[in-house]
């Protein structure tokens, strides 16, 4: 369709996306084979109808179960060059990408593995796909944060690699504050901060990531709609939100797209963006975030351009790099 070329035409920035969440049910095939990995799957299908999902945790679950198939070097390195493909077809010149080093160290897979494979992979699409990109570190939030200092120490080598750290995983019961200390040190490092906050979560924890963590950007953001004085602070300070419309239908964030509070965003003064999240999973690349929502909220071709330059603007990107995108 005309809509569809014009978002692909767009040049695009993804803020949100975890490489693990694009781990596609063939891949996952193909890797269980090669590290011989018993599934509780047999077929495509069968995996594709586990997607069902009535709340994140829900999809989880299901995620870091698809996770234990990734074993090496290699495993990491055609993960992300796989995703790159696609979102350099859907029209995406850089990425800021997610990963979960303790998915993978918590199996015995070690950190070094994880970030060469990755590495590699971010520089081959680079090189061959012309999409630059770097590497956020998350931390998941449903363990303590101990363990988040430990995977910091282990990341240290890395470190001047490595763009910033993140939070993620159950958020509700898990509020940024319980990662003081641990983001305290990652900011010292000189590293960018991010954390989801207000997918599931109340407002309060919106605050607190601002607030305790001291955060660059907020992760979905959704629920900062219910507190009138935390719009006002986000529009205040130019707060990026990298909201994922199809992760929160998938998650029953939404009921349905037409809902969704993305175009309420951009009308309040908001620096949305739109993202992917787990497009492996949630049913859709970037691209289809764009034209699903821009479908069903109606947004306009302005519109469209504010959130491609948002993606821009809201990078860790130095201003004359940011310069060339918009
Ligand atoms: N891990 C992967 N995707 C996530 C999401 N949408 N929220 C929290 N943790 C996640
Ligand atoms: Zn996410």
């Amino acid at each position: 369709t005309a809509l569809a070329d014009f978002i692909r035409g767009l040049p695009k920035a993804e803020l949100h996306l975890h490489i693990e969440g694009s781990l596609e049910p063939e891949q996952m095939f193909e890797f269980a084979r090669r590290n011989r990995v018993d599934l509780p799957f047999r077929t495509v299908e069968e995996v594709r109808a586990a997607y069902a999902f009535s709340n994140l945790q829900d999809f989880l679950d299901i995620y870091y179960q698809g996770a234990n198939v990734l074993r090496t070097e290699a495993d990491f390195h055609d993960l992300a060059l796989a995703y790159f493909r696609r979102v350099a077809a859907d029209g995406a010149r850089h990425v800021e990408l997610f990963f979960d080093p303790q998915t993978h160290t918590d199996r015995g897979v070690p950190f070094q593995v994880v970030a060469d494979g990755l590495m590699g992979g971010m520089a081959e699409a680079e090189k061959t796909l012309g999409v630059s990109s770097s590497l956020i570190l998350c931390f998941l939030r449903h363990l303590d944060e101990d363990a988040a200092f430990a995977t910091l120490n282990m990341a240290e080598p890395y470190l001047d690699r490595i763009l910033g750290v993140g939070l993620d995983s159950s958020e509700v019961g898990h509020p940024p504050s319980k990662f003081a200390g641990v983001f305290k040190a990652a900011r010292e490092r000189g590293l960018k901060l991010v954390a989801h906050a207000g997918e599931e979560g109340p407002p309060e924890y919106v605050w607190e990531a601002l607030d305790v963590l001291g955060v660059d950007r907020i992760d979905h953001g959704n629920r900062a709609l219910e507190d009138e004085a935390l719009v006002r602070r986000l529009v205040a300070e130019g707060i990026t939100l990298t909201v994922c419309p199809l992760s929160n239908l998938k998650l029953c964030v939404v009921d349905d797209l037409k809902q969704h509070p993305l175009k309420r965003m951009l009308a309040l003064g908001l620096k949305a963006t739109i993202n992917s999240d787990d497009p492996a999973y949630f049913g859709g690349y970037l691209a289809q975030n764009w034209t699903e929502t821009a479908e069903a909220l109606g947004l306009t071709r302005d519109e469209l351009v504010t959130l491609a330059k948002n993606s821009f603007t809201g990078a860790f990107l130095p201003p004359e790099v940011v310069a060339r995108h918009v």
